[in-house]
């Protein structure tokens, strides 16, 4: 085993497939997944979590002002000392009360190039306005909306053969080769954040 391991949270929402390429690929990229944290009780990823052994906590948003939802999940990701917190499909806004405790340390992927088509349904956002070429961005989190500074983009050229389920089915897969290299390049120290730009040290 690997020494100087660092210590991964997840934060998801829903099936989790990202979050099961992180899984499979701890030991490659030199990380442990500590924890699951999710806001959707019926999320798959959390099923997921447990069948790898790994803590899954599932904290409701539901009643609770954005605030304190993110006081509940901080106790958790301080509870497991945290090194790195990916965002793998995590479909709520942070304020920048979380933003800022773990600035620099909180990583999202977005499943369209940006800047183009940020929000919730970058894929059909995508399909729909006609571009001839899509892709997934791994950014940190800043105190916007996607609108962090990139660490990785892939692109996913649109065929015209392809419907929204192709070209979907077929990003989700660069998606989990994308996610776990950024990670990977986090661990070791690779990046250099220089205003807006991410630098990657080969
Ligand atoms: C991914 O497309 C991700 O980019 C987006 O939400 C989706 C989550 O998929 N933010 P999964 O839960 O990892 O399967």
């Amino acid at each position: 085993m690997k020494k100087n391991k660092k210590n991964i949270a997840v934060l998801i929402s829903g099936s989790g497939t990202n979050l099961q390429s992180i899984i499979d690929k701890q030991n490659k990229i030199g990380c442990k997944v500590v924890v699951v944290i999710s806001n959707k009780q019926d999320a798959y990823g959390l099923t997921r979590a447990k069948k790898a052994g790994i803590p899954a906590h599932f904290v409701d948003h539901k009643e609770l002002k954005r605030k304190e939802h993110e006081k509940k999940i901080i106790k958790i990701l301080q509870k497991y000392k945290v090194d790195l917190v990916v965002l793998a499909g995590y479909m709520r806004i942070l304020t920048p009360y979380f933003v800022r405790k773990y600035k620099y340390k909180l990583i999202n992927i977005h499943p369209a190039l940006l800047p183009s088509f940020a929000g919730t349904d970058g894929y059909g956002d995508t399909w729909r306005y006609g571009s001839k070429v899509g892709g997934c961005t791994i950014h940190f989190v800043d105190e916007g909306v996607d609108t962090g500074p990139i660490i990785i983009q892939k692109t996913n050229p649109i065929k015209e053969s392809d419907t929204l389920e192709s070209f979907k089915k077929r990003g989700l897969k660069i998606e989990h080769q994308a996610l776990p290299e950024a990670i990977k390049l986090f661990i070791e120290g690779k990046l250099k954040i220089v205003g807006r730009k991410v630098k990657i040290r080969r």
